[in-house]
């Protein structure tokens, strides 16, 4: 019964990322959503993942921050730096959600747990332009930003526009404006309705979407039937080296609505 329940988790794999034009989707069996085990599991799925895909030698990391990524971060391990020199830095803007899910702290945390290294980016966020423009001029900032740029993987979540539009404390003319462009998807700081179109984007510093392109691999993790529709509409514009590590319930759901 296991063997056939793994292979059937396989081909709903493979059904899934055809139909969502990447490169691999790994399925862990649950709904994260509502079960923390399944979330611990698709942690330990990154971990393998990492494991297998990263060369030997250094290699930059680019992380993205929120609760998905918090809840991932601890479960790698000292094993995928054997051999290996990881620097984890941030991907995306600075200091200004709740300090456990920013993406400096995941980097930190990422390190911790894998034996490697880290950097942290120092910009807040809600700056006059002049003092974002001195601060990008610091040394400091500069390097951690070349970094970012060199990054050969980056690790993702993908967020409901709602839910993120609430969480970034956007005003009420963002959040309108949200509604009326249907925004249902948020990752690197882009909005996107159902189709994969942009309605909306918020200014911050560090990898863009269209910076992916020249990423070598791109991991997505996400799952919940909650966020079925937001894995769908962002997987309109990732990558195409893209490995989404997701459940059964989003799954289902994707492949139920196609
Ligand atoms: O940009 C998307 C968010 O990082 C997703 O956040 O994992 O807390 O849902 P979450």
């Amino acid at each position: 019964v296991i063997m056939s329940k793994l292979n059937d988790t396989f081909v709903l794999g493979e059904q899934l990322a055809h139909h969502l034009g990447i490169q691999r989707v790994i399925i862990i069996p649950g709904d994260s959503g509502s079960h923390t085990q399944v979330l611990k599991s698709m942690g330990e799925e990154l971990n393998r993942v990492l494991d297998k895909l990263l060369p030997l030698g250094s290699s930059t990391i680019a992380a993205m921050g929120g609760t998905t990524m918090a809840a991932v971060a601890t479960a790698l391990t000292p094993q995928l730096s054997k051999q290996r020199q990881l620097l984890f830095v941030p991907a995306r803007g600075g200091l200004g959600e709740t300090m456990g899910i920013q993406a400096n702290t995941i980097c930190a945390e990422m390190a911790a747990h894998s034996s490697g290294n880290y950097r942290n980016l120092y910009v807040p966020e809600d700056i006059s332009p002049e003092s974002f423009q001195s601060l990008v001029g610091e040394p400091v900032v500069r390097s951690v930003l070349e970094q970012i740029s060199r990054a050969n993987v980056v690790i993702h979540s993908i967020g409901r526009a709602k839910v993120m539009a609430q969480r970034r404390n956007m005003t009420t003319s963002e959040i309108q404006l949200l509604e009326e462009r249907q925004a249902v998807s948020e990752a690197f700081g882009v909005f996107l309705d159902v189709h994969g179109q942009v309605v909306y984007k918020v200014p911050k510093i560090g990898l863009q979407v269209s910076d992916l392109d020249k990423v070598s691999d791109v991991i997505a993790i996400a799952g919940g039937a909650q966020k079925a529709q937001a894995i769908q509409s962002y997987m309109k514009i990732a990558p195409h080296q893209t490995i989404l590590i997701t459940d059964e319930a989003a799954s289902e759901m994707i492949l139920r609505d196609k």
